[in-house]
Parts: C-alpha cells; structure tokens; sequence
C-alpha cells in the first residue's frame, strides 16, 4: 500500500457492516470505483476496482492469504503492495490508504501508480 499523503483527505466509503468479513463491495466515488474488501481476519483494505489484466471488475474476487483472487481469468495481487503476484496479470493495481474509524471506512484516493511502458513496444507502432 502506498503511504497515506498528508494533503488528500479520507473519505467515506462504507460501514464496516456494510461487508461481511472475507467479502468484497465496489463504491463509486468521486469518478472511481473503490473495492472495500473486508479481510476475513478482520481489518478492511481498499484497491481500484479494475484488474491490471484486461480492466475487468474484481467484486467477489476470493480474499486468502493477504491477496485478492481476480474472478476473471485467476491472477493474485497482494493487498499490501499492489503487486501482481501470479499470471496473466503483470501490471500492479492502486491499493488505496484505509483507515476506520468508529463504523466507517475511510479511503484516500491517491493516484494510482503510474504503469510501466511496455519493454516490448516498437516505438510508432500500436497494437503493444
Ligand atoms: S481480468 Fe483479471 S485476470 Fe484477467
């Protein structure tokens, strides 16, 4: 997770019975889609909701051992870092700065990291 920035505030994204432990709620806020995920040890975590692989929906993706499951084709991404951590994704997805206070989960939305260039691009060329 990227350290939260002292000059973007939390917002409000759910109740934290708004998701049952080891369940996943995708909020719209301010132009994106915020996946608030319950971590069935408890303690909740928040990512973009857009899977690095082909910008599919991660809701009701399998939470286990500290990684989201992408229900489309399977790729795992640690909700620490971001990081992908099994095929076909590659690309990391932005996990936001959570905090909860009282009831209320709270997010900032920092930007997401920016992507890596292709190393394989043939520079004027599309399609890579
Ligand atoms: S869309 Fe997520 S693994 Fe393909």
């Amino acid at each position: 997770m990227t350290a939260p920035a002292a000059d973007i505030p939390f917002r409000f994204v759910a109740k934290t019975t708004d998701v049952e432990p080891g369940r996943t709620k995708c909020v719209p806020l301010e132009g994106r889609n915020v996946l608030v995920i319950h971590m069935p040890n408890g303690g909740f975590k928040a990512i973009e909701n857009q899977c690095s692989h082909e910008k599919k929906s991660m809701e009701g993706g399998r939470i286990r051992a500290g990684k989201i499951v992408c229900p489309h084709h399977g790729a795992n991404f640690d909700l620490e870092t971001g990081k992908a951590v099994s095929a076909p994704a590659v690309l990391p997805i932005t996990v936001y700065p959570v905090k909860v206070e009282g009831e209320d989960v709270l997010v900032q939305l920092i930007e997401p990291p920016k992507k890596p260039k292709n190393p394989f691009a043939i520079p004027g060329v599309q399609g890579f």
